[in-house]
């Protein structure tokens, strides 16, 4: 977790550390910190709290000259939010600063030995251990005139773990040098300065020409550019990517929350992922970076789904379907789980590992996991050059452009779609599907993104109902099969940004025990969305209705049975049964939003929570 960035250049540095950590702080916001080299000597500011603390302490001219720092927002791993914990961390001297996102996992030892040395240490975090082996590095054991890169890899040689770590010395004034393994680390490359940060996002009103930063790199950045080498010494000759994002697409646009933003931008985001990809008429979409052959195709035997959050309910979702269309067995596993498992997963299989940013500590992990165990690896993920994008055999885009809220909303919608377009390639190669099937199910899709701009034009009745319901304590969310999918997601969105106790049941658990927490005026929403299983929803909330329970239905619009059976309903327009859960999920989404808008909650930051979570 957090978010670093780092600047080297002509400006005055200050205000690019404080814009880029801004778009950065949904990796972590508990405190935050700079250090900007000024007239040949470091200055750090660093505050436990949110930006805006950081901000206020370093307002006025103070660090204003400095065209040299880094800058930090930060999720606590070890040691509490405090000022003393908040990076950058310096060595004894104060001629080294460093920031890292990741952990070190032998720290202790390490910072016992330092100890024992001499070292005197201020915080109780892990980071703090690397500023003071560069710095013996650098001013003990060695000359004073090691170069910096070449002490900040002897340095990471003592450390285990997972990191980016970005670092400034006062003697060396001219370069920062930044190592990655694991956690991720992007350099943008600008007309006379170099910048670095954690993402994408907050480099876009700078530069679109970036380099990706691998496990085991060195980045040596200067004015001029940045060179790359690996830390065993073999340099790297490294091509920019060109990033086609705008910084504008990255902002608000003029709504209030990112969020909402978000959500309104599903319809374009939907469209934007079907793009070129479902053009063959009757035939198999054309899915740009999957590249499995025919013969692997009809010799599969499983697909492994993996996933966390919000990533893994589009994955159940995804079962859904390639079961329907492919016919092939599925087993969703939440990543966390499945990479402790005896999983059985062999060559004859592929595991679909699904992440939005791509950078997921648990998804990784299942899928090397996975990998080791001979499988063919695809990635869906949101961000190009994501490391889960790079160790994929075969990579499916979502095209959902910068999510930055950290209640995912349009990523988990193109997901949906990316994996109805895979269980549909499959689908087509194995002879499951005729043309005139795909033909149908093509048409249906690409009528998605016109008709959730129509559930969106709805948001008003979301609203209303919403503000009815704030001050509620517990809701239940409960469908069958696709239904049952999208309702984990509705309650996971709930919970998440309005701090309201929900929990999603299969339909027809619910008489197997938590309707005992159905009383008069709880609110159950029922998703009535699958044809085949329709009547047997109704029963459920009939059993619902006879305890006094509000039941919210969603529906089609074409649905006039359900009306005499709940009290409210949130209707969706007519579509495959198959595809409902794109649709379905925005009036859940919506009233979530609106729920925490009413409770007066950080929407785009909800407490305790960040946006990817790259620890165990
Ligand atoms: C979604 O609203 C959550 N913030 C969270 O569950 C998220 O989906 C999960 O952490 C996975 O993230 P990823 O898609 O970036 O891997």
């Amino acid at each position: 977790m957090c978010g670093i960035m780092g600047y080297v250049g002509h400006r005055s540095a200050l205000p690019i550390l404080l814009d880029g950590l801004r778009r950065l702080e949904y990796r972590g916001y508990d405190s935050a910190g700079v250090a900007v080299l000024n007239d040949g000597h470091i200055e750090v500011r660093k505050t436990a709290g949110k930006l805006a603390q950081l901000t206020e302490i370093t307002s006025g001219p103070g660090l204003l000259h400095g065209t040299v720092g880094i800058g930090h927002t930060r999720w606590a791993t070890h040691g509490l939010p405090t000022d003393a914990n908040a990076h950058p961390h310096s060595d004894c001297g104060g001629r080294v600063v460093v920031i890292h996102n990741g952990i070190i996992e032998n720290f202790l030892p390490l910072k016992e030995e330092l100890q024992a040395r001499g070292h005197t240490f201020r915080s109780d975090t892990d980071t703090e251990v690397i500023a003071h082996l560069i710095e013996e590095e650098l001013y003990e054991a060695r000359s004073p005139s090691v170069p910096l890169e070449e002490a900040v890899r002897r340095a990471v040689q003592h450390t285990r773990g997972a990191y980016a770590i970005v670092v400034l010395c006062s003697d060396q004034p001219d370069r920062i040098v930044a190592v990655r393994q694991i956690s991720p680390l992007i350099i943008g490359l600008g007309k006379g300065e170099t910048i670095l940060a954690s993402d994408i996002p907050a480099l876009l009103s700078h530069t679109r020409d970036v380099l990706v930063i691998e496990d085991g790199e060195m980045a040596v950045m200067t004015a001029s550019g940045a060179t790359v080498e690996r830390l065993d010494g073999a340099t790297v000759a490294k091509q920019p990517l060109r990033i086609t994002w705008d910084a504008e697409m990255a902002e608000k646009g003029g709504y209030p929350h990112f969020m909402l933003k978000e959500i309104h931008e599903q319809p374009r985001a939907l469209q934007e992922t079907m793009m070129g990809r479902l053009d063959a008429p009757g035939g198999a979409p054309e899915l740009d970076g999957v590249s499995y052959s025919p013969e692997f195709v009809r010799g599969l035997r499983k697909l492994w789904i993996t996933a966390c959050g919000t990533a893994y309910h589009a994955g159940l979702v995804g079962r859904w379907v390639v079961e329907h269309w492919a016919k092939v067995p599925v087993e969703p596993e939440l990543a966390s789980e499945l990479r402790y498992r005896d999983a059985l997963i062999d060559p004859q299989t592929l595991t679909v590992a699904i992440s939005q940013s791509g950078e997921t500590a648990d998804t990784l992990a299942a899928a090397r996991e996975a990998r080791k165990r001979g499988t063919r690896l695809a990635a869906i993920t949101n961000v190009v050059g994501s490391t889960l994008s790079r160790e994929a055999d075969d990579v499916l885009y979502v095209r959902a452009g910068p999510e930055i809220a950290v209640a995912s909303s349009k990523a988990y919608i193109t997901m949906l779609v990316a994996l109805q377009m895979l269980a549909l390639d499959l689908a087509v190669r194995r002879g499951a599907v005729t043309p005139p099937q795909t033909a149908h199910i093509i048409q249906a899709m690409k009528a998605l993104p016109g008709k959730a701009q129509e559930v969106l034009l709805r948001e008003s009745e979301v609203a209303s109902l919403a503000a009815r319901l704030a001050d509620r304590e517990h809701m239940f969310f409960i469908g069958r099969g696709l239904d049952y999918a999208v309702a984990q997601e509705g309650s996971l969105k709930l919970k998440e940004i309005s701090y309201l106790h929900s929990e999603a049941l299969a339909a027809g658990e619910l008489k197997h025990g938590t309707l005992a927490l159905v009383t008069p005026g709880v609110p159950v929403f029922a998703l009535v969305t699958q044809r085949h299983v329709y009547e047997k929803t109704l029963s459920n909330i009939q059993e619902v209705k006879a305890r006094g329970g509000l039941v919210i239905a969603v529906a089609y619009d074409r649905d006039t049975e359900i009306t005499k059976h709940a009290e409210v309903v949130l209707r969706i327009p007519d579509t495959l049964d198959d595809l409902a859960p794109v649709l379905a999920i925005i009036p859940l989404q919506l009233f979530a939003y609106h729920v925490a808008r009413e409770r007066g909650n950080d929407i785009d930051q909800p407490r305790n929570l960040a946006k990817s979570v790259t620890v165990e």
